[in-house]
Order: structure tokens, then sequence, then C-alpha cells
């Protein structure tokens, strides 16, 4: 797929790229680097579970209003698959963002760029920071997220993709997330910075199915920018079904991290594709990835927890 130059003055959201797909797509997997495991990081502050915050009523829509028809959805024993788009709430206390943001930042010299989707980011930031690490995998953490959803959540067993933290700042180059839908299917987005750190960085998103993304145009009502300028402020998009994209920062710094968590039910119709997960990782970490999520499971709940090293959250947990 051809990408758009970036246009100078008032652009359109829709100026953004798009993310590569077919032929370019596996050429960015052959070039890609694996993701490091190192560096030594200074010591951190320790996670703790009460920076969960208490549980919030936040706004949601339904993949129905992105024009999805219920044959569409992911049904199991009763339970349907539905949520589109949650938030933006606040998923911590202001001292547990304080913690993370402190971490998250520490961790900037690790990211590497990238022209698959975004320009600076880290993959696979939990296997390199034990708070991190030990806040995805924390029962109240995963509940809060799992009840807001409507489905039971744990981290992904693709490990890399699970914890990526995204940066941009104003200068040199354009940093950006190109439009694209993500391989995976339950996405949160935490912003670490505010409105008041940086100027653009908006984050955007097209309110219609994947297919119809295609067609369009600068000035489509179905162009929309979340409202997340609020340091801590936390997103929920079913990734996969919505096309997304974040406009260059132009002056400060942005980071946010991007946490995809995975529904052991829905496993089967999990929408990554093995070239999507090349592009970003290369190859060779890409295939044991693979074969976490694509070994098969006796217990769905069970044996994907043991995969992703979490608590077994199931539909009655989430009553
Ligand atoms: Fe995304």
């Amino acid at each position: 797929m051809p990408t758009a130059p970036m246009r100078s003055g008032r652009a359109s959201a829709l100026d953004l790229p798009r993310t590569p797909t077919g032929v370019s797509q596996v050429v960015h997997a052959l070039r890609a680097r694996t993701p490091r495991r190192g560096p030594c990081l200074p010591a951190e502050p320790p996670w703790r579970g009460e920076f969960v915050a208490r549980e919030a009523r936040p706004p949601r829509l339904t993949l129905g209003a992105f024009g999805y028809a219920p044959h569409e959805l992911g049904h199991w024993r009763g339970h349907t698959d539905d949520t589109a788009l949650v938030g933006p709430w606040q998923i911590l206390t202001e001292d547990g963002l304080e913690h993370l943001a402190e971490v998250c930042w520490a961790l900037e010299r690790a990211a590497r760029t990238s022209r698959f989707i975004a320009t600076r980011r880290l993959r696979g930031a939990d296997l390199v920071s034990p708070f991190l690490n030990n806040m995805i995998r924390d029962r109240a953490f995963l509940l809060t997220c799992s009840r807001l959803v409507g489905v039971p959540l744990i981290p992904h067993p693709l490990r890399i993709p699970t914890a990526q933290i995204n940066y941009s700042d104003g200068r040199g180059r354009p940093e950006i997330v190109r439009w694209h839908r993500d391989g995976m299917d339950y996405v949160f987005t935490i912003q670490l910075s505010g409105y008041e750190d940086y100027e653009g960085g908006r984050f955007t998103y097209f309110r219609g199915r994947t297919d119809e993304f295609p067609g369009a145009e600068p000035g489509d009502p179905r162009i929309h920018e979340a409202p997340c300028g609020e340091r801590g402020a936390t997103l929920f998009l079913h990734g996969s079904r919505i096309f997304h994209a974040v406009t260059p920062v132009t002056d400060g710094r942005r980071a946010t991290l991007v946490i995809s968590l995975f529904c052991p039910y829905f496993a089967r119709q999990d929408s990554n594709t093995f070239w999507h997960l090349a592009g970003d990782d290369g190859i060779p970490a890409t295939v044991p990835s693979w074969l976490r999520l694509k070994w098969p499971v006796r217990n769905p709940a069970v044996d994907f927890s043991l995969r992703a090293g979490c608590p077994v959250i199931t539909w009655d947990d989430i009553r």
C-alpha cells in the first residue's frame, strides 16, 4: 500500500501515512531487528496493587456503533465480545501514575526507531521492567480491564507486543503513529504526558468499519480525536477493528504505554497475523511467540494464563 506524504500547514489527520501491508509488510519483516533484552536499568520503584484506581464507569461504544453486524462479533456460551471503545478514564491512582511515568521515561533510552507503525518505541517493555511486569499481571489490574471490556483478559501470550511504550518529541523528523489497525484485539493506551507537555500528538481514530476506511476523505465526520489530553488518561480500543493513528508531536515530549491483553476464550479468533508481528519484531523473535499463541490448549483460561505467567481470570470473576 503506498504511503501518502505529510503536508505542511493545517494538514488533515488523514494525511498521515498508513502502515505497510502485503509484500511491503514482508520486506519490513525481513529487515526488522529482534528486540533487545537489555539494558541494565536504574532501580525502579516497586509495583503495588493499590496503584489500581477504584473501578469507574467511563463512556463505552459498541462495535455495532462502528457498523459491525452481530454475526461478525465473537460469541462464547452466551457472552458477546461487543466492546469497541472505552474511556478515557484514570486506571491508576495519582501515586501509581507518577511511578509508572518515572519507570517508562527511564526506559526511553532503550527505545528503537521503526518505519512500520510507531516511529520510536520500546517493544516488550515488561520483559525489562519488573514494575511493568507486575503491573500487567496484577489480578486487580486485570479484573478492572476485564470488567470494563466485558470479557476475561490476561496479558497476551505473544509477549513481545504485550507492553509497548511509544515516544515522540518535537525535535528532528516527525514522530508519529501511522494509520493502522492492530494485530491485537484488546488494547489499552495510558497517556504518560498531557496536552500541557506537548503540541500535536493527537490520538485519532476512524469511527467505522475497517473495510470502509480506505474510502475516508479529509473532513470525513467519522474521523474523531479521542479526548486523551489528561496525564493518565486511559483508552481501550478493540484495536484490530478500528483504524487509528497519532499525529506528529511538534513541540515538547509525549509518551504512552500501550498494553495488549488477550481473551483466552476467543483465542481462535485472535486477529494477529504472523507477518504483521514479524514486520515489527523480525522473523526469529516471532516464531516462539507464535507457538505460544497457536499451540493447542485443553483449558483455555488455565493454559493461556500459564503461558502468560499471570493469574487465571474466568467469566465468573467478571460478573
Ligand atoms: Fe495501535
